[in-house]
């Protein structure tokens, strides 16, 4: 007999969690036929209980301790989407006791993840997260279906909306990077505090996430290399735009033979590829497999309705597995934590750009700080200044990463140097 209702404790009821009752609400016939029962919410933790809410929660127990909303006898599925760490304890207690945990929550996910899928695996039930990478696009599902026996070369993705709202208008606009961060405040596209945003943070947490999935390995987000748009000038995006390239904020994975180059950082990508007109606050996520070849997964990364469209996909299949009664075998999880080729030893082309006095001889000094760190250049533009400055920009050959960033540190060193050289790397297998 199946259950009459999949009964839901919900931890967090600020944006994503009202979208997802509304859907609930709104869905609940699709629900209920897919499921086989409704998705009934029996209880919601929130910080504080005494708070008003734009949703509907009558009758629904309302509390402030995450803990005992898993604990309870009435919840067989937990939902969380509270964000942050304190609510790992509430987690522990679903998966040891069996409850199947669908969550959002990028930051622990990117922390503990491989200990939480440990604790599911361990009891024989799953945690699910696809809002947590890539937002409403499905990408972590069809990795972990469709693509589970696919071998990938290489991920490639923009996973986030505020920093691609940035610079998609600073390219298209022509603004500057403080009136670009303004108008995604504007629109809703930034936090008051982007921080995590822009130094890149938040990218390399969604890269772990999905790196554990497409490449099967378990990496701290702590551990990869990142760099952020901070800094990021328009002359940057008009330079980017005369060679035939655009700016991204790139999560990367590419599997090399001596070992997986995983970072994060701004980089020009030529305009022929797909993923150069993923613009605005829109996400992608390119995927090389080598039985499939080229894949773009494209969509929004964020935004109530669209990552709660996630969580509720999450939901409805955890929800379909307690109905048919699916349990899962107590296995270990596959993750390992797999060879990594350092940055350093990563061979990449840069962009450069210098700002320099304007005389006979400066040219010699940079070109001697490159060729002594083994960097040739490909292509070098000088534009006149004024007061007595000159610009140079510079494309290189493919180099060592850390060589480029040995001449780079040389150049700055230059007394006819003036501003520190703007470098960032350009992505063009
Ligand atoms: N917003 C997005 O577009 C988006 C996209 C992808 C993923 N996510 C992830 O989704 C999760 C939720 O994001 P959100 O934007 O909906 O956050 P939010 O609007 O700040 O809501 C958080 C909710 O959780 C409650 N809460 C926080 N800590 C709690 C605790 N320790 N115990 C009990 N309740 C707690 C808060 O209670 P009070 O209301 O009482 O303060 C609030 O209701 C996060 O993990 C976030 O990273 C969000």
């Amino acid at each position: 007999m199946p259950p009459p209702a999949v009964r839901v404790g919900l931890l967090g009821c600020g944006v994503v969690a009202t979208g997802f009752l509304r859907l609930l609400r709104e869905r609940e016939r699709l629900i209920r036929e897919s499921v086989g029962a409704p998705l009934i919410v029996t209880r919601v933790a929130v910080r504080d209980p005494a708070k008003r809410r734009g949703a509907d929660l009558s009758g629904v127990a309302l509390e402030a301790d995450p803990v005992a909303v898993a604990a309870a006898t009435d919840v067989d599925l937990l939902i969380e989407l509270a964000g942050g760490e304190a609510v790992f304890d509430a987690l522990r207690t679903a998966l040891e006791r069996g409850v199947p945990v669908v969550t959002a929550n990028k930051h622990l996910l990117s922390l503990r993840g491989e200990e939480l899928e440990r604790l599911a695996a361990a009891s024989g039930t799953t945690i699910r997260y696809e809002a947590s990478a890539g937002g409403g696009i499905p990408v972590l599902q069809a990795l972990e279906h469709g693509l589970r026996t696919e071998r990938f070369q290489l991920l490639v993705a923009i996973l986030n909306g505020t920093t691609n709202y940035i610079l998609s208008t600073m390219e298209r606009d022509g603004r500057d990077f403080a009136e670009a961060l303004d108008a995604a405040r504007k629109l809703g596209f930034a936090e008051s505090d982007p921080t995590l945003d822009l130094t890149g943070a938040d990218t390399a947490e969604k890269l772990s996430i999905l790196v554990r999935r497409a490449f099967r390995v378990s990496v701290p987000h702590a551990s990869i290399p990142t760099e952020g748009i901070i800094g990021m000038e328009q002359e940057d995006l008009r330079q980017a735009d005369r060679f035939g390239y655009t700016v991204k904020l790139l999560g990367i994975a590419l599997r090399h033979s001596d070992g997986l180059d995983l970072r994060v950082h701004p980089a020009f990508i030529p305009k022929r590829y797909l993923l150069a007109s993923v613009r605005d606050e829109f996400n992608g996520v390119y995927l090389r497999g080598e039985a499939t070849g080229s894949m773009l997964f494209y969509g929004k990364g964020a935004g109530a309705l669209p990552t709660a469209q996630a969580v509720l996909g999450d939901a409805v299949a955890a929800a379909r597995e307690i109905v048919g009664g699916v349990r899962y075998p107590r296995a270990a999880p596959e993750a390992e934590p797999g060879k990594r080729l350092p940055l350093d030893e990563v061979r990449t082309k840069y962009y450069l750009r210098l700002i320099v006095e304007d005389r006979p001889g400066v040219l010699a000094q940079v070109a001697g700080c490159l060729g002594g760190s083994r960097v040739s250049v490909a292509q070098m533009f000088q534009a006149e200044g004024i007061r007595g400055e000159a610009s140079i920009t510079m494309l290189t050959h493919d180099a060592r990463d850390r060589d480029v960033r040995d001449a780079v540190k040389g150049i700055a060193g230059l007394p006819a140097v003036r501003k520190a050289p703007r470098a960032v790397r350009i992505f063009d297998l």
